[in-house]
């Protein structure tokens, strides 16, 4: 059997709630088998804070003016099967080095690349506004590319109560029985109605809103997107296909430039 490889990125600068909650995570996974996992915590490498240029998304993110970890970081991500992002709530957020993190990687939201992994998050908390932030990685990891599994969100308040403990424990591992069936399943799934939609929407807007010359729109090319059926190679019934070329005449009506 081919062993999934599942790196977690822990976004917090101590090993605690959300370390601990990613190791439990990660055990759980492992003990329903085929998984072999590590552990990267971001706050033992260096991320620089973005400043905006917009070089990586303009030009490519070959020309990034920072120096740093990340693409160490992107190819721990090529070499896995899954990634979790794990991350504290923060005044109602993910943590500042997680976000950093992010926004690192944000290129990757005009040419994603992470498809045929699969992703989840998990959130610890004190109190409250997790859920929120459950539901924010949950897009983040989609619109990187990844199949994503929906994460969860554990509560921390100290002291931990031996009830909040065991909930903890119920959560998690009912997680890592999700996010395991997903990780076992087709790497590749059919695209659902909306996955189709967003896929053809976004092409169009690339064709007829960018430059050729443009990084996105060499990407899209040099991918095929402009005449594939999705992302990645799939098969459509006959209804997927019809829905496919009405996504793609809408697109067409709402990105078309009009004249000045
Ligand atoms: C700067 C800061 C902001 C926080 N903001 C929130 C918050 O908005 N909501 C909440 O429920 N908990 C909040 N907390 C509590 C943390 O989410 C909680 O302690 C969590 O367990 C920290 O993760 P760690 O144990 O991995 O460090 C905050 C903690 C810190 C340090």
């Amino acid at each position: 059997m081919h062993v999934r490889r599942v790196t977690a990125f822990v976004g917090s600068a101590r090993k605690r709630h959300t370390y601990h909650a990613a190791l439990q995570f990660l055990d759980g996974l492992k003990a329903l088998g085929g998984v072999e996992y590590e552990i990267v915590a971001l706050s033992d490498h260096h991320l620089g804070v973005c400043r905006g240029c917009r070089a990586c998304m303009d030009k490519g993110e070959e020309w990034c003016p920072l120096k740093d970890d990340r693409d160490m970081l992107i190819e721990k991500i090529m070499a896995s099967d899954g990634v979790v992002f794990a991350t504290p709530n923060y005044s109602f957020q993910v943590s500042a080095i997680m976000k950093i993190f992010l926004d690192r990687i944000g290129f990757a939201f005009h040419r994603p690349r992470f498809f045929g992994k699969t992703s989840t998050n998990i959130v610890a908390q004190g109190i409250y506004g997790g859920d929120k932030i459950v539901k924010y990685l949950d897009f983040v990891g989609y619109g990187l590319g990844f199949n994503t599994v929906k994460g969860s969100c554990i509560r921390s308040l100290e002291p931990v109560t031996e009830k909040r403990q065991k909930a903890t424990q119920q959560t998690l591992a009912k997680h890592s029985k999700r996010f395991h069936e997903r990780l076992m399943g087709p790497a590749y799934p059919a695209p659902t109605f909306m996955d189709l939609m967003i896929f053809r929407m976004a092409r169009q807007s690339i064709r007829l809103m960018l430059d050729e010359g443009s990084r996105d729109h060499i990407y899209y090319k040099d991918k095929g997107w402009f005449e594939s059926d999705f992302y990645y190679p799939a098969r459509l019934g006959v209804t997927k296909k019809l829905a496919g070329s009405l996504f793609d005449s809408i697109g067409a009506r709402m990105y078309r430039q009009r004249p000045a």
